[in-house]
């Protein structure tokens, strides 16, 4: 079966390479992102013929949206085989400074979002009897996190736990779900999150392999997560961290 992937948060960062990855394999990928016009580019670079790669909106708090997507992706490719719930924000605002609202923006993103992904594709997936969610999460979400901010990592800890819930809810219907947890990234958003003497600090001192990760294996863990043969494979989280937090 040939794959039809559908990314949210595209335009950038570890989504757009997760998108490069999946095009690479010759799968069709629909580049999804609040930001239409950042989500276009990124589909134009990654296929500019536009035959195996489509643009659309997706705003992660709306739960239409979703499904608007998987309506027009399904128009489109016939079919969709794979959902990576990757759009987040990353504040790093101090605990005690946390407002109300911005607490609720980061869950609203982050941690329902990836809900309602789970939600409107894992029903469509079980109608089928096949299908792959990956979750983005983070080791924020397991050891607390670093640098980034305390709705950060607890949206990312909640992401884990929903993974385990649609994991155990979807599985006999040939659909896994499993998460994603990486440490540090040398991407963009990484180094404009921490001022680089501080980042140097966090290499050094707390990074036992002492280097920021590299999105592009992320990226193709995530697409052997997605791959048919992947089907034992559900309800786990893995980790890509540099040894900062080992079970
Ligand atoms: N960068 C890292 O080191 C790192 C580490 C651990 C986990 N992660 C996770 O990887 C994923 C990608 O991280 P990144 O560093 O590439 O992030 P990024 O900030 O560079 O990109 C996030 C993308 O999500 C989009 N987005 C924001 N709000 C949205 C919404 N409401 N609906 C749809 N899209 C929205 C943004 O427009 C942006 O394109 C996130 O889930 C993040 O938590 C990243």
């Amino acid at each position: 079966m040939n794959q039809v992937v559908v990314i949210t948060g595209a335009a950038q960062g570890l989504g757009q390479v997760i998108a490069q990855r999946f095009s690479a394999k010759g799968a069709c990928v629909i580049v999804t992102d609040v930001d239409l016009e950042r989500a276009a580019a990124a589909a134009n670079s990654l296929d500019g013929s536009g035959e195996r790669v489509l643009a659309l909106q997706l705003d992660v708090t709306r739960k239409q949206d979703f499904a608007d997507v998987l309506e027009r992706a399904v128009a489109r490719f016939g079919h969709v085989t794979t959902l990576v719930n990757n759009a987040a924000m990353t504040p790093t605002t101090s605990v005690m400074e946390i407002s109300a609202e911005e607490f609720d923006r980061v869950v609203a993103i982050n941690q329902r979002g990836t809900f309602f992904g789970c939600q409107v594709f894992g029903h469509y997936f079980a109608g089928r009897n096949y299908g792959r969610i990956i979750n983005m999460a983070s080791l924020a979400g397991q050891n607390g996190g670093t640098a980034s901010g305390a709705h950060y990592a607890s949206s990312k800890g909640a992401i884990l736990t929903l993974t385990k819930i649609f994991a155990r809810h979807l599985a006999a219907n040939g659909v896994t779900v499993n998460a994603v947890a990486p440490g540090p990234m040398d991407l963009p958003s990484v180094h404009a999150a921490v001022p680089a003497d501080r980042l140097k600090a966090i290499i050094n001192d707390m990074i036992p392999v002492k280097k920021l990760g590299d999105a592009s294996f992320v990226a193709d863990l995530v697409v052997s997560i997605a791959a048919e043969n992947a089907g034992f494979a559900t309800g786990a989280t893995f980790d890509v961290n540099g040894g900062i937090f080992m079970r």
